[in-house]
């Protein structure tokens, strides 16, 4: 058994050979980019740095999206719950998303990347909230790759934001009970317009939804690796990919 874990450690930090069929890219792929704050104990390093070297994984997987042509890419950055974190550690994540925003424009904007975000993120400091929308106005009209960045983000609350939503559009008479159902439930959520998460990742060793995309990942497949989030490269990606390739989606029915 243990000979076994081992083993199956091993095959995932290799860069193994692994073809992946260019013709079934999951067109949405969704990360929870977790283990930054073990990353960095590990190395005796305050947690900060952890995000710090996180980013790097964020600009390799957002770069190998575009060139497997992944339609949307979600990354979960920060959740509803992750205020509850010590302000120092939140202040360095907001620095870190600014100065990621700022850095990396120009060659997402060439990659032809639409920089979009999911969450309220007018809880976030005002930098923050600027260069986000700044970046989603420059670049809605590109057509490639979807980058949607979670910020203050959760699943929950996203649900009770579209009940809420809904029932002001019931009240005003734009739609009556009748409408309700789930395609429409689908349009109240921050990811209306785009396919469910096809790939959900997870590094990090947990192996739980931490409060990300409750609605939309009613059939998502699941993919868990113990590599922590900052020594995530594209072979991990491509493996999660591949593994992704050879699971039988059957949505209920039988084949
Ligand atoms: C993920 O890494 C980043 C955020 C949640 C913002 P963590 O900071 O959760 O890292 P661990 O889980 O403590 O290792
Ligand atoms: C989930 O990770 C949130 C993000 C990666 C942004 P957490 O580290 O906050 O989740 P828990 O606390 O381990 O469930
Ligand atoms: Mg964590």
């Amino acid at each position: 058994m243990l000979k076994f874990f081992r083993t199956d450690r091993k095959k995932e930090t290799e860069n193994k050979d692994i073809s992946i069929d260019l013709n079934n890219i999951p067109r949405h792929i969704a990360i929870i980019m977790d283990g930054n704050g073990r990353w960095a104990k590990e190395r005796n390093l305050p947690r900060a740095i952890g995000h710090k070297a996180g980013v790097e994984a964020i600009r390799e997987v957002v770069k190998e999206c575009s060139v497997l042509k992944v339609k949307y890419l979600t990354l979960y950055a920060f959740s509803t719950e992750n205020w509850k974190r010590p302000k120092d550690e939140i202040n360095a994540l907001m620095s870190l998303l600014a100065e990621y925003l700022k850095k990396e424009f120009k060659e997402l904007d060439y990659n032809n990347v639409i920089i979009n975000y999911i969450g309220d993120i007018s809880k976030l400091p005002d930098l923050c909230q600027r260069e986000l929308i700044e970046s989603h106005e420059n670049t809605k009209n590109n057509t490639g790759l979807t980058l949607n960045l979670a910020l203050n983000y959760g699943g929950r609350y996203e649900i009770a934001r579209a009940f809420k939503l809904m029932y002001e559009d019931i009240k005003s008479g734009k739609i009556s009970e009748d409408d309700i159902n789930e395609h429409m439930i689908s349009n109240y959520m921050y990811t209306r317009n785009m396919p469910d998460p096809d790939l959900i990742i997870r590094p990090s060793g947990e192996q739980r939804l931490s409060n990300f995309l409750l609605w939309q990942c009613a059939y998502s497949e699941f993919w868990y690796s113990n590599i922590k989030w900052p020594d995530f490269r594209k072979e991990h990606l491509h493996r999660a990919i591949f593994d992704y390739q050879n699971r039988d989606r059957r949505f209920g029915a039988v084949k």
